[in-house]
């Protein structure tokens, strides 16, 4: 793990709906630069942008037409190289997001690839040898180009598999890993890579980045080699560099692929599921942050503890408060089951990451699809700065917004969040401020479970720090041995410790040191 990702603490915009500089209801880059002391002075010190670049915007951008440009409604590439600077100058560091294994049907690489006759591109994606020939277990399109031939898709239909081949190829158009058609493939990825780290980006999330390698094996050994090869090469340049995976699995992203940092992703079930959003049954919300259901944190220790072995010294599995892709976690929590939460999961280790608009605790809207977003569109609406005209998001009519702002009573704003000093907005500005000056929360500081039982609070200890959680309605008394000489240095709620007892009121958590 490169070395600044120890206090780095990083801040997700989903560039559509952070903030219109132009007024034409769309946020921009121009927009992100406005609001980067804002940023600072929440306490994050690094940007992950979802896709900005040029696209049809079939899936929000995921679907990238031209690696290389910026797209023009968000600005120009100078635009975004002015971002990285403005944002160096405030000590901010920014990754873009890198979409290697696929690309949109409009890119140029596509269109020459689908022409019939054999060309640079031909080999790029994965086609079979003939029309009517499909591909067995994978989704694919046929009859829509003058190539005869039928090719594979990575994710919607307008999302074509670029070729990194195929573990064990099998068929005469299943190249292998070192195909020379595959090895392009690499090298172009590797290319883009370059040109946006030489431009002033700090790195990249990389999108479905386990899903290089075709037919790959159970430890997509395939897709961990090819990864090796590119951070490997791109690391020679830019040892500085930071990757992080959306891969959800320790040890392939971190161990054998060589990525900094890997998300413990959404999954339904999923240990990090059962945190926040273990709502799959209705009316039976059993997340550990629930007040009357919660509390049962060894779903989530069963799954993390073994990663977190794994990712030591390795890398960072990064817990995010959501993403572009998940509910918000406001769809279910109260502000105050929240502020539990965000205190527990910013200071586990790891590298954090915010989504914008969190920090207020903005909620899930339930709104129609857009841009590919379908159940994902209701995290995705403009952030809330302040009651003036769109919430202070875009001065565009209200109908030319990409979507639409949250029109409750009282929906939360940064200005009046900022003003109350009771927000969850001032609770995650103070873990944050925590990190900074405390080693105890670096993302590689020591960490060990004192107490990881069900119905009792979460106790663990971050290096010389001892950390306590009990998210449910009710008082929970332990003793603790190792509380010995630690005095509380933050509380949420209600907390007392009288030598090694310790008593949690109702949603409460402590940090002692
Ligand atoms: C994961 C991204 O987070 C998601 O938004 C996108 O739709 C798919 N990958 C396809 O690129």
């Amino acid at each position: 793990m490169v070395d600044w990702l120890k206090k780095a603490v990083f801040y997700e915009i989903y560039p559509q709906t952070f903030c219109d500089s132009n007024d034409d209801g769309i946020g921009d880059i121009e927009g992100i630069i406005s609001k980067l002391d804002y940023i600072k002075d929440l306490g994050a010190n690094a940007l992950w942008i979802n896709p900005c670049y040029d696209s049809p915007f079939k899936d929000a951008g995921y679907d990238v037409r031209d690696y290389k440009k910026v797209a023009s409604r968000y600005g120009t590439n100078e635009d975004l190289e002015r971002l990285f600077e403005t944002a160096h100058e405030k000590g901010i560091k920014v990754l873009l997001d890198l979409v290697p294994g696929h690309t949109s049907e409009e890119h140029s690489w596509f269109v020459q690839s689908s022409k019939a006759e054999q060309n640079e591109y031909s080999g790029r994606y994965i086609w079979t040898n003939s029309w009517y020939e499909g591909i067995e277990g994978r989704p694919y399109i046929g009859g829509e180009c003058e190539r005869d031939g039928t090719y594979m898709l990575n994710f919607f239909k307008c999302q074509p598999a670029l070729n990194y081949g195929f573990l064990k190829p099998e068929k005469t158009w299943q190249k292998g890993i070192d195909d020379p058609d595959c090895l392009k493939t690499r090298e172009a990825i590797k290319d883009i890579i370059c040109f946006w780290l030489s431009k002033g980006c700090d790195g990249f999330r990389v999108d479905m980045a386990d899903s290089l390698v075709k037919n790959d094996d159970d430890n997509k050994s395939g897709t961990c080699a090819v990864w090796r090869d590119i951070l490997g090469y791109v690391r020679t340049d830019y040892p500085e560099a930071a990757f992080v995976a959306e891969w959800n699995n320790t040890d392939q992203a971190l161990v054998n692929a060589g990525f900094d940092m890997d998300f413990f992703l959404n999954w339904t079930g999923n240990g990090y599921n059962s945190l926040l959003r273990d709502y799959e049954t209705p009316g039976d919300d059993c997340s550990y942050f629930k007040a009357d259901k919660g509390g049962d944190i060894t779903r989530f220790l069963d799954e993390y503890l073994p990663r977190w072995e794994k990712a030591k010294g390795k890398g960072s599995i990064s817990l995010l408060s959501c993403n572009h892709d998940t509910p918000r976690p406001r769809k279910n929590l109260t502000i105050p089951e929240l502020k539990v939460a965000y205190a527990t999961l910013f200071t586990l280790p790891g590298v954090p990451f915010i989504y914008y608009g969190d920090e207020i605790g903005m909620r899930y809207l339930d709104l129609p699809t857009k841009e590919g977003g379908y159940t994902r569109t209701g995290s995705r609406t403009p952030m809330q700065w302040d009651s003036g005209i769109n919430m202070g998001f875009s001065k565009a009519a209200k109908e030319m917004l990409y979507l639409p702002t949250d029109d409750a009573e009282d929906a939360p704003t940064v200005e009046a969040a900022m003003a109350d000093e009771d927000s969850i907005y001032h609770v995650v500005k103070d873990l944050f401020a925590l990190r900074k000056t405390q080693e105890d929360f670096d993302a590689d500081s020591d960490f060990s479970v004192i107490i990881g039982e069900k119905d009792k609070p979460f106790v663990y200890t971050r290096k010389d720090a001892i950390c306590a959680v009990n998210p449910v309605n009710s008082e929970k008394s332990v003793k603790v041995k190792e509380l010995a000489g630690k005095n509380l240095i933050y509380v949420i709620g209600s907390v007392t410790v009288d030598g090694d007892s310790l008593k949690m009121g109702k949603g409460s958590f402590a940090i002692l040191k």
